[in-house]
C-alpha cells in the first residue's frame, strides 16, 4: 500500500516560488494499476520522485508499505528504495558499455544478491529477450532497450514499481505492448504499479486513472481518497482489509546498515537525476 497525504511541493525560482504540486492525495492498494496522466508541466514526473522516495515534499506524507518515508534520513529512504521499489524511464538508462545481461546483473549484485547472473537469465527471459542477452543498449531497438530495463526494474522484486513516460520513445505498437508486459508482470507478481502516460489508451489498460493539472488532482477515477482524508493515524483506512499485518505509521523507522549506502537500482544508473 502508498499513501500519499496532502502532497505539496514547492521550488524557489529566483524570487518568487513556484508551486509544482498541491495537496495531492490518493493511496495505491497493494497490487494495483495506476495510471498518471496530465500535460506536459503538471506535476507528474515530480510526484513520482516524491511517491518513490527520490525527492522530499515541501509538506506533506508519502507512506509505503506502513513507513512514513519522511521519518527517513536518505540512506535510509535509498536502503528502501533499493527493497521495495522499482523504476522504469522513458529513456531506459541502460548502461550502453554493459550488454542486456550486465545491465539486469550487475544491480542484483550490488545488492550482494546469490545467483544474479541466473536471476537475470530468467528476468530476461520473461521479457521475451532470451536471445538478446549478449546485446550492448545500442545493438537493440528501443522496445528491446525498454524490455532490459523492465527485466531490471523487476529484479529486486519490488512492491512498487514506478514507469515515467515508459512508452514515450516507442511507437505505438511497441508502446502497447510495453505496458502489456508491465500489466502481465503486475498481475503475476502482486507488484503495484504507477504508470505515468499521455497515452490516453495505454492509460485505459490500468485500473485506476489520476489526472493532474497544474499540480493538482482533477480527476481519480478510482476510490482512493477517503483512506487519507482521514485523522492521520490510520494508513490504509477502510479501502482494503490489510491481510493479516497492521502497519501503522507509528512503525519504527527501517535502521541503517551498509546496504543503505549502495545505490537503489535507479540510482545506480547514468542521468537519473532528471527524476527528482
Ligand atoms: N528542480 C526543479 N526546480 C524548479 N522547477 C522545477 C523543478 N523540477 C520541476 N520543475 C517544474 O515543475 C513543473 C512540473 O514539472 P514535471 O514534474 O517535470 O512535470 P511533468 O512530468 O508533468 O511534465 C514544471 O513547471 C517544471 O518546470
Ligand atoms: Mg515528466
Amino acid at each position: 500500500m502508498l499513501v500519499a497525504r496532502e502532497l505539496t511541493k514547492e521550488f524557489q525560482s529566483g524570487s518568487h516560488q513556484l508551486t509544482v504540486l498541491r495537496d495531492v492525495s490518493f493511496a495505491v492498494p497493494q497490487g494495483a494499476f495506476v495510471a498518471i496522466v496530465g500535460p506536459s508541466g503538471s506535476g507528474k514526473t515530480t510526484l513520482l520522485g516524491l511517491l518513490a522516495g527520490l525527492d522530499t515534499p515541501s509538506r506533506g506524507t508519502v507512506i509505503l508499505d506502513g513507513v512514513d518515508l519522511g521519518s527517513l534520513s536518505e540512506d535510509q529512504r535509498a536502503k528502501l528504495r533499493g527493497e521495495k521499489v522499482g523504476f522504469i524511464f522513458q529513456s531506459f538508462q541502460l548502461i550502453p558499455t554493459l550488454t542486456a545481461l550486465e545491465n539486469v546483473q550487475v544491480p542484483l549484485e550490488l545488492r550482494g544478491e546469490s545467483g544474479a547472473s541466473g536471476r537475470a537469465v530468467e528476468l530476461l527471459t520473461r521479457v521475451g529477450l532470451r536471445d538478446r542477452m549478449d546485446h550492448f543498449p545500442s545493438q537493440l531497438s528501443g522496445g528491446e532497450q525498454q524490455r532490459v530495463a523492465i527485466a531490471r526494474a523487476f529484479s529486486n522484486r519490488p512492491r512498487i514499481l514506478f514507469a515515467d513516460e515508459p512508452t514515450g520513445n516507442l511507437d505505438a505498437n511497441t508502446g502497447a505492448r510495453i505496458v502489456e508486459l508491465i500489466e502481465e508482470l503486475n498481475r503475476e507478481s502482486g507488484t503495484s504499479v504507477v504508470l505515468v502516460t499521455h497515452d490516453l489508451t495505454l492509460a485505459g489498460r490500468a485500473g485506476r486513472m489520476v489526472r493532474l493539472a497544474d499540480g493538482v488532482v482533477v480527476e481519480d477515477t478510482g476510490d482512493g481518497r477517503r483512506d487519507v482524508a482521514g485523522d492521520g493515524r490510520r494508513e490504509t483506512g477502510d479501502v482494503e482489509p490489510s491481510a493479516g499485518h497492521s502497519r501503522g505509521v507509528e512503525r519504527p523507522a527501517v535502521s541503517p546498515s551498509p546496504v543503505s549506502r549502495l545505490p537503489s537500482p535507479g540510482r545506480s544508473l547514468p542521468d537519473n537525476e532528471e527524476v527528482a
